[in-house]
């Protein structure tokens, strides 16, 4: 033990002279966008003691609010979920009926060893202010209860007007200014307009700098969608007058054929060397803005920004190169994944659901274990993947009270995807399967599903002597997305595949095409590729603000009552396989 800790000790008086002699990084970096691929939107970031943060929106998926950590600016580990448990907002997920309602745009800060997120959480008609603080952002239970606050719009930013009056403040979509209790939440009033920006549509996701006597306020404008921008105004008063930019937008990809479209929305901060770097929201979609299932993901940009100027924000590509970055890196702490790095998840007794899982709103309790010999059980819910969304009437089968729904984000153009299934469905409807989700009105699913006998006359015959036997075993390849969905493709399950899990496959055929497959786990070659779809159907549509999760689910299909399905339907999934495949990175370029 004495060496043991002699030996450390050593090793941490020589690591400056280690770390000295290692070769210093003084050439400009190049590097590949998105830095966070998959659903990222709405970055912002900070660093604190050579480690940098960001949180991103998850809207109503939960939990919600990931905080990534990164040494590198390249490998981002989940570090943990601002909002992870329920109680932190009692009874709100539930009723949260819109598909993109929940927690907008966040912003993140540290300011005396605590991390504060403030956020704005839209529910049906109200929306709820919230900020949470953790001075551990690396462990779930680190982030507090959230101190609630009502603004009028969305898209907080937090700001210590330290060398000014020493009050905190909250800017919101607008651009106004308030200042904020963050004990109680209060905010003044009446609320004092900074900026409306510079005639762009929904000037919103401000952020405020102080830098070199001046407050920089720099806002998103003209929509998330393809008129997307960042524009910038400064001040010598916190409270204006601003001034605008000349050369505003000072980052957009409008008007452009780029591939990376929408940029805006972004934040900047400080590497440990000073150098700045920007991250922001675009999408990989080209001009056509048609096919893009991964939504608006996060990408990094260096920024160039002397003593007394506007800051020179590097136009978002595929392709980048600019201020040299920390050395790649990635010792950094927590249980969490890299963003990028691929799933290899059996469910094993004794382990818990892997971090980056999310469900669509809180989960019903008891709907997801890891049990002790069996995979992770998913209890089903009334409600299939589309249910009745927006339904007062049954909020059952609405998707509102608990969607039996696994998923993780698509982090890649080209992946694919699997779980074994184990499944022994008593009744008819009872289903369980895989997903491409994007919303509950934007999906393609391959299940297996136990149907009712189908009509023939020989079924008809048979039905009235024995229920049980005329049910049918199959595998069903649904898509749900704009217009009617068509009718689902039904092949029955192979007689000889029903002694052990059937393995659901999704692969990206290519940048466009989703193949949905199954196969006996333990003879993979009898693969049968029961669908092909368009990612089209889960590209913007009802899910504009999101992007695509990969999973697992399990309905009954609105048999049962009330919240529960009939006995008999748990489904059963292990060895959870997702690895990326390439990255575009142009219409034509893979990495
Ligand atoms: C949720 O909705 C129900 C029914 O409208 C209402 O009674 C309850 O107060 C709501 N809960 C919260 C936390 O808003
Ligand atoms: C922004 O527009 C509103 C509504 O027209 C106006 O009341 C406000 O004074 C404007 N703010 C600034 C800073 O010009
Ligand atoms: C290095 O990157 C910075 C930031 O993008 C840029 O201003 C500078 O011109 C680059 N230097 C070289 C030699 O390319
Ligand atoms: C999904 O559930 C609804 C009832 O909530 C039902 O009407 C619909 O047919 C179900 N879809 C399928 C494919 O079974
Ligand atoms: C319909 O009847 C035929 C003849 O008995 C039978 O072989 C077939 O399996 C039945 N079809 C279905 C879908 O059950
Ligand atoms: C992408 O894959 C789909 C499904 O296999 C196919 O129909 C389509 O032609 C492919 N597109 C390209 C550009 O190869
Ligand atoms: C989907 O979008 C259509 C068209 O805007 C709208 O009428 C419908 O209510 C939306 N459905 C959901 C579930 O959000």
């Amino acid at each position: 033990m004495k060496l043991l800790s002699l030996s450390s000790a050593l090793l941490v008086l020589l690591a400056p002279t280690v770390s000295s002699a290692a070769p210093a990084r003084s050439e400009n970096s190049t590097y590949y966008n998105p830095v966070l691929p998959g659903w990222h939107s709405d970055p912002s970031c900070t660093q604190v003691d050579g480690t940098f943060f960001c949180v991103t929106s998850t809207f109503i998926s939960f939990p919600g609010l990931p905080i990534y950590a990164s040494k590198d600016l390249i490998n981002w580990k989940l570090a943990s979920h601002v909002w992870n448990r329920e109680t932190q907002l009692p009874g709100v997920s539930w009723n949260t009926t819109g598909q993109q309602q929940g927690m907008y745009a966040a912003t993140l800060r540290h300011r005396d060893g605590s991390f504060f997120v403030v956020c704005e959480y839209l529910v049906t008609d109200e929306n709820i202010g919230v900020v949470f603080r953790s001075a551990d952002p690396f462990r779930d239970e680190g982030w507090s209860d959230p101190v609630v606050f009502h603004a009028d719009s969305i898209d907080p930013d937090l700001f210590w007007d330290d060398e000014g009056d020493g009050k905190t403040y909250v800017a919101t979509q607008g651009i106004v200014l308030q200042e904020i209790n963050l004990q109680t939440g209060e905010l003044s009033q009446p609320p004092v307009s900074l900026w409306n920006g510079t005639g762009g549509v929904w000037p919103e996701g401000p952020h405020l700098y102080k830098k070199d006597g001046w407050y920089y306020l720099m806002i998103a404008e003209g929509g998330t969608e393809l008129d997307h921008s960042i524009t910038i105004a400064r001040s010598r008063n916190l409270k204006g007058p601003y001034e605008a930019y000349e050369h505003n937008p000072i980052l957009t990809n409008r008007g452009t054929d780029e591939y990376f479209q929408t940029v805006g929305h972004g934040d900047l901060f400080q590497d440990a060397a000073g150098n700045w770097w920007g991250m922001s929201l675009a999408t990989r979609s080209g001009p056509d803005w048609e096919i893009y299932p991964m939504g608006r993901e996060a990408v990094l940009f260096p920024v160039t920004w002397d003593e007394g100027s506007w800051p020179v924000l590097q136009p978002v590509r595929g392709e980048m190169s600019g201020w040299p970055m920390p050395p790649s890196n990635r010792d950094v702490p927590g249980d969490g994944p890299f963003n990028s790095d691929p799933d290899a998840y059996d469910f094993v007794a004794g382990t818990s659901i892997p971090r980056n899982l999310v469900h669509w709103r809180v989960p019903r309790a008891g709907a997801f274990t890891v049990t002790s010999s069996r995979g992770l059980q998913i209890v089903p819910s009334r409600n299939n993947l589309t249910g009745t969304p927006y339904s007062e009437a049954t909020p059952e089968l609405s998707g509102q009270q608990g969607l039996s729904f696994i998923g993780r984000r698509q982090t890649d153009t080209l992946f694919t995807f699997s779980v074994d299934l184990t499944f022994d469905p008593q009744e008819a409807d009872q289903e369980a399967g895989v997903t491409v989700f994007l919303t509950q009105v934007n999906h393609i699913d391959l299940g297996v599903v136990l149907l009712p006998g189908r009509s023939n006359a020989s079924c008809a015959a048979r039905r009235k002597r024995e229920i049980a036997e005329t049910q049918e075993l199959a595998l069903r390849f649904r898509t749900e997305g704009t217009g009617t969905p068509p009718e689902p493709k039904i092949i029955a399950v192979p007689k000889d595949w029903l002694d052990g899990p059937i393995r659901l496959s999704i692969e990206a055929a290519n940048a466009t095409h989703y193949n949905l497959a199954a196969m006996p786990a333990a003879n993979p070659d009898a693969r049968i590729l029961v669908g092909t779809a368009s990612a089209g159907l889960v590209s913007g549509g009802n899910g504009s603000f999101v992007g695509s999760l990969v999973g697992a689910y399990a309905t009954c299909n609105g048999a049962g009552a009330g919240v529960e399905c009939p006995e008999g339907g748990n489904a059963y999934f292990t060895r959870w396989r997702y690895s990326g495949a390439g990255q575009y990175i142009s219409e034509t370029e893979v990495v």
